[in-house]
C-alpha cells in the first residue's frame, strides 16, 4: 500500500538523528532565557518540585502521545487528528497556525542574537546596555513606554539585516529536507551547543560572587508551593520548553521508520531538555551573582526584567564587567542562544510545511518557499519601532492561550471524545522496551486536562483583571485576542478545503497500517 511516508516525504536516517532533531526542537530560547527567570520568580529551588511534577504528569506523557500520533498516522497534525475524528482536522490546523505565528517572532530574536554576536567585539553596546538595546538598536517608540504601542514607525535596517540572514539560514536548512537538512543541522549544532554551554557554565561558576547567584536560584521558598500561579508557571514552562502542543513532535515522529522505540526516544529528549535548562540556569545565575557582587547590588536588582531583559540587557552588562576575554564570552553566549533557537525555529516551521505539503500535495521546495516567505513577511512587523511591543504581546498570547488551549483540546479529543488512549498506548508498547501503563493514561485523561483547564481560566481572568504589561487594550485586542481568534477561524477554513488526503485516508483506512492492526 502506498502511504504518505514515501521517500519524497522524508525520513530520519537513524534514531540518533531523530533524537537530536527532537532535542534540537525542544532546546531553544525558552531553556536559556526563560527557565532561569521562571525558577527564580517562582520560589527558587522549591519551584523544582512543581517543575518535575509537570514534566512527569504532563510533558513526558504528552510528548509520548504526540510521538505515537505521528508514528501511527505518518502525517503532520491536521491529518493525524483527522485520522482520529474527521471533524478535528481543524485542531491540527490551529496548532500549525500557532506554530506559524510563534515562528514569525522567534526568528526576529535570532536576528537580535546575530547582531549581538557582532556587538560583542569591543562591547559596542556601551555602558548603558538598556538604553542601547531599547533605544539605539531597536529604536523602540517612546523609549519602550507602553504609551508608544501604536507608534509603529518604519523598518529598522540594523535589525532587518540580521533577521534576513536568520530567515535565509532557516530556508536553506528546510529546503534541504528532513535528513539532509534538519537532521544534518541538528547533528552539527547540538554537540556544538552543549560544548559551548559547558564552557559558559564552567567560566560562570568560577567567577567571584557566583555562589551568591546560585544561592538565590536554589534557596527554596516552600511557601510558594501553595500559590497556584507557581504551578501554572511550571506547566507553562514545560509546554513551551518541550515543544509540545505545537504540532512539531507529531510531524517529527511521522518521519520515523516503523520500528522505533518511542518511549526511550521520548525519555532521552525530555531529560536532555530538562538537563540543558538546568545547566543554563546554573550558568545564568552564577554570572548574575558575579555582576551583583561587582556592582555591590542584589541579584534581584541586576536580573533585568525577565527573558528579553536578561539576555540583551543584563548579559551585555555582565560581559562588560568580566575580567578578560569579554568578546569570547559574548560570542559564546549569543552563539549558544542562536544555535539553540535555530534548530527550534526550523522545527516550528517544519510542522507547518509538513501540513501544507500533505494538504495541497505541494513539493518541498514550493511549501518551504511559501511558508518561510509568508512568515518572513509577517515578521517585518517586529522589525519596526513598535516591534518590541508587538513581539511581547504576541508571545504572551500565543504561549498562554494558543499553546495551552491547543494542548487542552488535544487531550480532551484523544482521551475523552475519541477514547483513543488505549489504542495509542498499545501502539507505543508494541514498539517500545519501556512500556507505558496506567500512570500514562491517568496523566492524560485526568491530571493534564484538569490542570490545563484551570490554567486557561486563570490566564483569562488574569488578563481581564489587568491589561498585560499595561499595554493599551486596543493593542491587546488586535494582536492578542483577535489574532488568536483569527487562528481559530483560519483553522476551520483550512480543514474545510477539499483534498484527497494521504493515500490511507483516501482509501478509507483508519491509519496507514490499518491492515496490520
Ligand atoms: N522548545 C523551544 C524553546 O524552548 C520552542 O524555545
Amino acid at each position: 500500500m502506498s502511504t504518505v511516508s514515501s521517500p519524497a516525504r522524508g525520513q530520519w536516517t537513524s534514531k540518533t538523528g531523530f533524537v537530536l532533531a527532537a532535542a534540537g526542537s525542544a532546546i531553544g530560547l525558552g531553556n536559556i532565557w526563560r527557565f532561569p527567570y521562571v525558577v527564580y520568580e517562582n520560589g527558587g529551588g522549591a519551584f523544582l518540585i512543581p517543575y518535575f511534577i509537570a514534566i512527569a504528569t504532563a510533558a513526558l506523557p504528552i510528548l509520548i502521545l504526540e510521538y505515537a500520533l505521528g508514528h501511527k498516522y505518518q502525517t503532520g497534525a491536521p491529518f493525524a487528528f483527522r485520522g482520529i475524528r474527521k471533524a478535528w482536522e481543524s485542531l491540527g490546523w490551529f496548532q500549525v497556525l500557532v506554530s506559524f505565528v510563534i515562528a514569525t517572532y522567534y526568528t526576529v530574536i535570532l536576528g537580535w542574537c546575530l547582531s549581538y554576536i557582532v556587538f560583542s567585539f569591543g562591547q559596542q553596546w556601551g555602558d548603558d546596555t538598556a538604553a542601547f538595546f531599547i533605544g539605539e538598536y531597536l529604536g523602540t517608540s517612546e523609549g519602550g513606554d507602553p504609551s508608544g504601542f501604536w507608534d509603529v514607525g518604519g523598518l529598522r535596517l540594523g535589525v532587518l539585516l540580521p533577521v534576513v540572514v536568520a530567515w535565509g539560514l532557516i530556508f536553506w536548512i528546510l529546503k534541504r529536507g528532513v535528513s539532509r537538512g534538519i537532521e544534518l543541522a541538528s547533528k552539527v549544532l547540538m554537540p556544538a551547543l552543549i560544548v559551548m554551554l559547558v564552557i559558559i557554565v564552567v567560566r560562570a561558576v568560577t567567577l567571584d560572587g557566583a555562589t551568591t547567584g546560585l544561592n538565590v536560584l536554589f534557596t527554596p521558598d516552600f511557601g510558594a508551593l501553595s500559590d497556584p500561579a507557581v504551578w501554572i508557571a511550571a506547566y507553562g514552562q514545560v509546554f513551551f520548553s518541550m515543544s509540545i502542543a505545537f504540532s512539531i513532535m507529531i510531524a517529527y515522529s511521522s518521519y520515523l521508520p516503523r520500528k522505533t522505540d518511542l518511549t526511550n526516544s521520548g525519555a532521552i529528549v525530555g531529560l536532555s531538555n530538562a538537563g540543558f535548562e538546568f545547566l543554563a540556569a546554573i550558568g545564568v545565575f552564577a554570572v548574575l551573582g558575579f555582576l551583583a557582587a561587582a556592582q555591590g547590588a542584589e541579584v534581584t536588582e541586576v536580573a533585568g526584567n525577565g527573558g528579553i531583559g536578561l539576555a540583551f540587557i543584563a548579559f551585555p552588562q555582565i560581559i562588560n564587567t568580566l575580567p578578560g576575554l569579554n568578546a569570547v564570552f559574548g560570542v559564546l553566549f549569543f552563539g549558544t542562544l542562536f544555535f539553540a533557537g535555530l534548530t527550534s525555529a526550523v522545527s516550528i516551521l517544519e510542522c507547518v510545511i509538513a501540513a501544507v505539503r500533505e494538504k495541497f500535495g505541494a513539493s518541498r521546495t514550493t511549501a518551504v518557499s511559501v511558508v518561510v516567505g509568508a512568515a518572513a513577511i509577517a515578521s517585518l512587523l517586529y522589525v519596526t519601532r513598535g516591534g518590541l511591543f508587538y513581539l511581547d504581546t504576541v508571545d504572551y498570547f500565543f504561549n498562554n492561550f494558543g499553546l495551552v488551549i491547543s494542548g487542552l483540546l488535544e487531550v480532551i479529543l484523544i482521551a475523552w471524545i475519541a477514547r483513543q488512549l488505549g489504542p495509542l498506548r498499545d501502539h507505543v508498547n508494541a514498539t517500545s522496551y519501556l512500556r507505558v501503563g496506567t500512570g500514562w493514561t491517568i496523566s492524560l485523561a485526568a491530571i493534564t486536562p484538569v490542570l490545563l483547564l484551570v490554567m486557561t481560566l486563570y490566564n483569562v481572568w488574569n488578563e481581564l483583571r489587568e491589561p498585560y504589561e499595561g499595554y493599551p487594550r486596543s493593542g491587546l485586542l488586535a494582536l492578542g485576542w483577535l489574532l488568536v481568534l483569527a487562528a481559530v477561524v483560519l483553522a476551520f477554513v483550512a480543514s474545510r478545503i477539499r483534498d484527497r488526503g494521504p493515500a490511507w485516508l483516501a482509501a478509507g483506512n483508519s491509519s496507514p497500517n490499518a491492515e496490520m492492526e
